[in-house]
């Protein structure tokens, strides 16, 4: 288990509260305005973007997110499952993005660096995310300058599949990375999330949880949504 320092900063111990980010790919689209009221007393909102070369699905993208942050004042978690993310980084900020997250396999490190850079440049937050099979150490080179580490529970791509608990190691040892050197940081899970596997992630240190079908298939969203987040160790 993961030792924890005493004493925090006032920073990372807000980004050590959990909370929880509902994934709109399990929302009903013909009804999407009163799925997110649905959903908003959660913290963050999930907004999958899906290019079918990165991942093999295609999902939503940058008019949607804009009609999105027409009709909520929630904070958007963008998830980036796409090639050559710096491509696309100004489009989904200037379309109402507040977080921006992409893939550390999605392009060469240069253009990674690119990215994060093109993200802080438009004055949002910046994130990136691990496929199952990318170990822990990919995230060194970019830590120091994340907002945001997401760690996929699931191949990415699919909504409703199960959690993979053995990348359970892989988040205690960003968590540590993240606590050991104090970074300004925040520990998201992405895939597979429900109560059972929530208390599990939180255990290992992760602090945001994306939950899409568990979330969309309840008739009491907002009861369920403050279920995860009490899935607290
Ligand atoms: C999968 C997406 C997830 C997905 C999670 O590629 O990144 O955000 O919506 O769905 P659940 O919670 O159903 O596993
Ligand atoms: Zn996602």
């Amino acid at each position: 288990m993961r030792r924890d320092r005493l004493i925090y900063t006032a920073a990372e111990r807000t980004n050590k509260m959990v909370k929880i980010s509902p994934s709109i790919l399990s929302a009903d689209f013909s009804a999407l305005r009163e799925d997110i009221e649905s959903v908003k007393n959660a913290d963050y909102l999930h907004f999958d973007v899906m290019d079918g070369v990165f991942v093999p699905n295609i999902s939503i993208g940058v008019p949607v997110l804009r009609s999105v942050r027409k009709i909520t004042d929630m904070t958007l978690d963008v998830h980036l499952m796409i090639t050559k993310p710096h491509r696309y980084v100004k489009a989904f900020s200037d379309a109402g993005a507040d977080i921006i997250v992409f893939h550390v396999e999605a392009d060469e490190p240069q253009d990674i660096f690119k990215a994060i850079a093109e993200v802080k440049a438009c004055g949002k937050k910046v994130g990136l995310a691990l496929k199952p099979k990318t170990p822990a150490e990919a995230i060194m080179p970019y830590i120091s300058e994340l907002d945001m580490v997401l760690v996929m529970t699931v191949e990415p791509g699919f909504g409703g599949q199960k959690f993979m608990a053995d990348m359970m190691p892989k988040v205690e040892r960003i968590r540590g990375l993240i606590d050991e050197n104090g970074y300004d940081c925040e520990l998201e899970v992405d895939g597979g999330v429900n109560p059972e596997t929530a208390r599990l992630c939180t255990e290992h240190g992760a602090n945001v949880l994306v939950a899409g079908s568990d979330v969309f298939r309840q008739t009491d969203r907002a009861a369920r949504i403050e279920e995860l987040r009490g899935c607290v160790k």
